[in-house]
């Protein structure tokens, strides 16, 4: 079987690599947007268009199911494209708030990401259904410092306090990073606020495609396309995943339906 993910740019490579790690024998095809990074602060229109291409490109390949990475694509455009793709579509939102009702025991969540996915209030819908308490903020800074290799010490810190004070001080004790490069920045929020429970969505959807059983068997297969090339994507990726090469694709090759 084959799985097709894709994200904004090169961030959800955070998913890829849970699933190469848990999926070694998966043909995995990875598309990464990065001329066209980010989808954070677009509108809901532009990210379901983009994705749509997104879809149809990995289609290409004949791929069994697909991962939406990106949580704005998850939040915009899942309906979409669960309704014009053939094969099974999984977005990050379900699994995350899934695994934060499983950890959360006061009742009461924050969920930090992009501007978009917090204004659409994805998680928030989903996670209000079974009675939970939700806070919300988005963290724009966290992926330019992400990108930029800053991930721990001083100035990591104060950023994330900036941002995450707010939501601890309102007593939640579980926490959604609903953001593909937040994961990256896990320890340093853990050392910060050690009694909050951490949600990676990287994790939840591979816990997700266990729990799926789907057969995720094949030739293990890696691909990874981006439709723009930069030493800064080129070193992001060196830092997630190593080895496997980033191949280049035009916009142009990506199609609408
Ligand atoms: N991949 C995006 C997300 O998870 C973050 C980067 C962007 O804004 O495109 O929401």
């Amino acid at each position: 079987m084959s799985i097709g993910i894709f994200d904004s740019g090169i961030g959800g490579l955070t998913v890829f690599r849970e699933i190469n790690r848990e999926f070694p024998d998966a043909d995995i095809y990875y598309l990464g947007d990065t001329a066209r990074v980010p989808y954070g602060n677009k509108s809901r229109e532009t990210v379901i268009r983009y994705s749509i291409e997104a879809a149809n490109y990995l289609k290409t390949f004949g791929i069994d199911a697909l991962i939406i990475a990106c949580n704005t694509a998850s939040s915009y455009a899942l309906e979409k494209l669960r309704e014009i793709m053939d094969i099974p579509v999984i977005g990050v939102v379900e699994p995350g708030v899934e695994t934060a009702l499983k950890y959360t025991t006061n009742g009461r969540v924050g969920v930090i990401g992009t501007v978009a996915t917090i204004k659409s209030n994805s998680y928030k819908k989903l996670l209000e259904k079974s009675g939970v308490q939700v806070f919300q903020k988005p963290c724009p800074l966290f992926v330019p410092l992400v990108e930029e290799g800053i991930v721990d010490g001083q100035i990591a810190e104060l950023i994330i306090k900036e941002y995450l004070d707010e939501l601890v001080d309102r007593g939640i004790d579980t926490l959604i990073l609903g953001c593909t490069h937040y994961p990256l920045l896990k320890d340093s929020i853990k050392k910060l606020y050690p009694h909050l429970k951490i949600v990676d969505s990287s994790q939840a959807i591979t816990d997700f495609l266990h729990r799926e059983n789907l057969q995720l068997s094949g030739k293990g297969i890696r691909k990874i396309f981006i439709t723009d090339e930069s030493e800064s994507f080129e070193r992001f990726k060196n830092m997630l995943i190593g080895e496997i090469p980033l191949e280049k694709i035009e916009i142009s090759q990506l199609c609408t339906l």
